[in-house]
C-alpha cells in the first residue's frame, strides 16, 4: 500500500506571471492566474474582497472552480474524461474496478503487491457488525435503499471510533477500504430486506464484484454464480462511475470533510446530493421514463416533442451535462456494452430498443444540438443493471458503490491539501433592510 501520509500534488497550479485585470469604477486590479497541467485557465480571485470588497456571483457555480484537484481531468468540449491522468477508454478495456479504486485514492496504478495487499484488506472487511444488521429492522421494507445506505454509512462509523480522527492520515487507509468493501454489504443487504430475504454473508473467496453479486443473488439453499459476462459489465459499470471531479456529490463530500467531519459522515452526504434526479438518481430515473413510454405506447415524436415545450416540466432524463457539451464519454462505452452484454445474456430489451430511438430522435432535433443536450452515463446504464437483475430502486446505489473511490480520494485530497480550509462560500443578500421587532398587536 502507498504510504498513506504522501501528499498528493494538488498545488501543482502553474500561477505563471500571467494576470488579469479588473477595472471596477475605474481602479484597476491585478488578479493572478493559474494555469492546470491541460492548460485551463483559473483567475485566482482568493484576494478579490480584500482587493476590492467585492465578491463574484456565479449562480449554481457554473464557472467557478473550488479547488485544485490531481484527481480527474475532464474536457467536456472534447469529451475526454481521465483518472489520474489514464484516459477513461484504456481503463474500461484493461482495468478493473479496484484497480481503479487503487489508481483514484492513491495516485498510482498498484504493483502487484500493493493490489493484493489492497484487495486482502478488501476482503478483511467485507462484514459489517452484528448489530448494524439489526438497524435495518428500523426500515420499512419500501424503503429507499439510498436512504438505508446514507444512514448505515454513519452508522457505521458508530463502529470504528478510532478512525474518526480525519485530523490525521493514520487512519485513512482502514476507513476508506472499510467503506469501499462493507457499501457492497450494506446495499446488497438493503435489497434482501426490501424482499424480505435472509441477508447473505459475504465469501472470502470471491473477488470484490462477484462477492456483491452474490450477497445480492444467493439464497441459503440456492447459491448465485456470476456469469463472467455479468461480473465484467458490473466491472465496467463501476469503473464509469468511479469519480467525475467536482460534481455535486463530490462537491458536498468535500464541503463536509472540509469542516474536519469524518469520512463516514462526508461520504454520507455525499450519498444523499446522488440521489437526486438530476444527479445519480437519473439513471433510475431514466429506465422509469422508457418503462413509462413503453407501457404507454406513446409515439417517441410526441414524447420529444413535450420534452420540448417547457410547459410540460418534462425533461429527457439521461440527457445533457453541465461539462459535457459534446458527447459523455461514458454514455458511449455503457452503449457499446448494452448490446455486447444482453447478446452475452440472450436478452432483448425492447427498453433498448427505445432509448437508441429517443436518442436517434433528439440528435437530429435542433432543441438538443443547440443547447448541445447528449446522451450522459445515465442514459444506457439501466439496460445493463436491469439485465444483471439490479432492481431499479438499486440503480442509484450502483452508483455510489461505484463513486466512492472518487468521493474518498477527494475527501483525502482536501485534508492533505498544502492549506486545507473549511468551504464557505459568500453571497449577495436581497432580502428585507433592517426593520425592528414588531409587537404582536401591531402586526397584521
Ligand atoms: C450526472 O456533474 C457531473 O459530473 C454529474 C455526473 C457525474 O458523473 O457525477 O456526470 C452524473 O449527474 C449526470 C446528469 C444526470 N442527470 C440527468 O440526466 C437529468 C436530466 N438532465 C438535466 O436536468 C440537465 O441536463 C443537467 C442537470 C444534467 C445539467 O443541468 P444544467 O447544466 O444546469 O443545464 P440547464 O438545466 O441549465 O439546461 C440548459 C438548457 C435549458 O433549456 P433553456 O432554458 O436554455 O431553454 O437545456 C435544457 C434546459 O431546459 N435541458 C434539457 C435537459 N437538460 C437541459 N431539456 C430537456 N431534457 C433535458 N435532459
Amino acid at each position: 500500500m502507498r504510504d498513506g501520509h504522501r501528499r498528493p500534488p494538488t498545488d501543482k497550479g502553474i500561477s505563471m506571471n500571467k494576470t488579469a485585470t479588473l477595472t471596477i469604477d475605474g481602479k484597476s486590479y491585478e488578479l493572478p492566474v493559474v494555469i492546470g497541467t491541460e492548460n485551463e485557465v483559473g483567475i485566482d480571485i482568493s484576494q478579490l474582497r480584500s482587493m476590492t470588497g467585492c465578491i463574484t456571483l456565479d449562480d449554481s457555480y457554473a464557472n467557478t472552480g473550488s479547488c485544485q484537484s490531481a484527481v480527474t481531468f475532464i474536457d467536456g468540449e472534447k469529451g475526454i474524461l481521465r483518472y489520474r491522468g489514464y484516459p477513461i477508454e484504456e481503463l474500461a478495456e484493461k482495468s478493473n474496478f479496484v484497480e481503479v479504486a487503487y489508481l483514484l485514492i492513491f495516485g498510482e496504478l498498484p504493483n502487484t503487491k500493493q493490489l493484493a495487499e489492497f484487495r486482502s484488506l478488501l476482503m478483511e472487511h467485507e462484514f459489517i457488525h452484528e448489530d448494524l444488521r439489526n438497524h435495518f429492522e428500523g426500515f420499512p421494507p419500501s424503503a429507499h435503499p439510498m436512504a438505508i445506505l446514507s444512514a448505515m454509512m454513519n452508522a457505521m462509523g458508530c463502529y470504528q471510533p478510532d478512525l474518526l480522527q480525519p485530523a490525521e492520515d493514520t487512519h485513512f487507509v482502514d476507513a476508506a477500504a472499510r467503506i469501499m468493501s462493507k457499501v457492497r454489504t450494506i446495499a446488497a443487504a438493503s435489497y434482501k430486506k426490501s424482499i424480505g430475504y435472509p441477508m447473505m454473508y459475504p465469501r472470502p473467496d470471491l473477488p470484490y464484484v462477484p462477492n456483491f453479486l452474490h450477497m445480492m443473488f444467493s439464497k441459503p439453499n440456492a447459491p448465485y454464480e456470476p456469469s463472467p459476462e455479468v461480473v465484467a459489465a458490473l466491472n465496467l459499470l463501476l469503473i464509469m462511475h468511479a469519480d467525475h471531479e467536482q460534481n455535486c456529490s463530490t462537491s458536498t463530500v468535500r464541503m463536509v470533510g472540509s469542516s474536519l467531519a469524518n469520512l463516514y459522515a462526508s461520504v454520507a452526504a455525499g450519498i444523499c446530493a446522488l440521489w437526486g434526479r438530476l444527479h445519480g438518481g437519473a439513471n433510475q430515473a431514466v429506465v422509469q421514463m422508457l418503462l413509462g413510454i413503453q407501457q404507454s405506447g406513446e409515439d417517441l415524436k410526441s414524447y420529444v416533442a413535450k420534452v420540448k415545450d417547457k410547459k410540460s416540466n418534462i425533461r429527457l432524463m439521461g440527457f445533457g451535462h453541465r461539462v459535457y457539451k459534446n458527447f459523455d464519454p461514458r454514455s458511449r462505452i455503457i452503449k457499446g456494452a448494452c448490446d455486447k452484454v444482453l447478446a452475452q445474456l440472450g436478452i432483448r430489451d425492447p427498453l433498448l430498443d427505445i432509448a437508441k430511438q429517443l436518442e436517434e430522435i433528439a440528435l437530429s432535433d435542433p432543441y438538443f444540438l443547440e443547447r448541445k443536450l447528449y446522451p450522459n452515463v445515465d442514459f444506457y446504464s439501466g439496460i445493463i443493471l436491469r439485465a444483471i437483475g439490479i432492481p431499479v430502486d438499486m440503480f442509484p446505489v450502483m452508483f455510489a458503490i461505484g463513486r466512492m473511490p472518487g468521493w474518498i480520494a477527494h475527501w483525502r485530497e482536501v485534508h492533505l491539501s498544502p492549506n486545507p480550509r473549511i468551504y464557505r462560500p459568500r453571497q449577495i443578500y436581497i432580502g428585507s433592510p433592517m426593520r425592528h421587532y414588531t409587537p404582536m398587536e401591531q402586526r397584521q
